[in-house]
């Protein structure tokens, strides 16, 4: 097929329409399979243990003109194999866990497994950004299985407590709203909420923690 320029809903570089049906395919299936793991574990959890540290989890597959505005963004060559080599949350799964310490147990839970690589593992829980914000972040691989090869697709897990994930989705919507450049008041503000959060969490967790104690005794 003809390369050609895409406008709207495309990848908005050249490339072809064959390109874009397939990427949809292969990163679709790549989440599927990070999706079924970790419903597979909320399941094991919701069956076998009296709690399960599994809140909710989400998926979305980065919309191609999302992805040609990173590129450019980070000023990279508007081609599909930069795409492919280079954009590596085109697939993103979110889990949302109770406590922080259950972040860190999920997530060896799905590194351990044979058929995924971790990539990159972005601990903003231990070193947040500068503006408060925290979570796991984990860049996997998993075979996709098609019918002549093998290809290794990444996928972006984000994994948080419900705390985080308050603070972090209202941010983004406030930035998404407000202009580009937001007051040094506001961003200290935010990020002093960010800390509030933090704070909560650690305390709920211990809380959790002496309360476990209690049923022991
Ligand atoms: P991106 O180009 O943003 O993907 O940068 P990156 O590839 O270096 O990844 P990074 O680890 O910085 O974060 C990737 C994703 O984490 C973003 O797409 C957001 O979903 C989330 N994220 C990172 N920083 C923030 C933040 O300050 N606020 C919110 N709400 N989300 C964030
Ligand atoms: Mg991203």
């Amino acid at each position: 097929m003809d390369k050609m320029l895409c406008t709207d809903n495309t990848l908005e570089f050249p490339t072809t329409f064959q390109e874009i049906q397939q990427t949809q395919m292969l990163y679709n299936c790549a989440m599927r399979e990070i999706c079924t793991k970790i419903e597979n574990l909320s399941q094991e959890f919701e069956l076998n243990n009296s709690r399960n540290p599994i809140q909710h989890f989400k998926s979305r597959i980065k919309t191609p003109s999302s992805i040609g505005n990173k590129m450019r963004r980070k000023n990279l060559p508007l081609n599909y194999d930069v795409m492919r080599n280079e954009i590596l949350d085109i697939a993103g799964v979110r889990v949302i866990c109770s406590y922080i310490e259950d972040i860190y147990l999920i997530a060896d839970m799905i590194m351990k497994q044979d058929n995924i690589i971790t990539i990159r593992k972005k601990d903003y829980i231990a070193s947040p950004k500068p503006n408060g914000y925290r979570s796991l972040h984990l860049v996997v691989k998993v075979p996709i299985y098609l019918s002549g090869e093998k290809q290794m697709i990444p996928v972006e897990i984000q994994m948080r407590t419900l705390a985080m994930d308050f603070w972090a989705c209202l941010d983004h919507q406030l930035r998404y709203k407000s202009s580009l450049d937001v007051p040094s008041t506001i961003r200290s503000r935010l990020a002093f909420l960010a800390n509030n959060m933090y704070d909560a969490d650690m305390e709920m967790q211990q809380i959790y923690k002496e309360l476990q104690n209690y049923k022991l005794e």
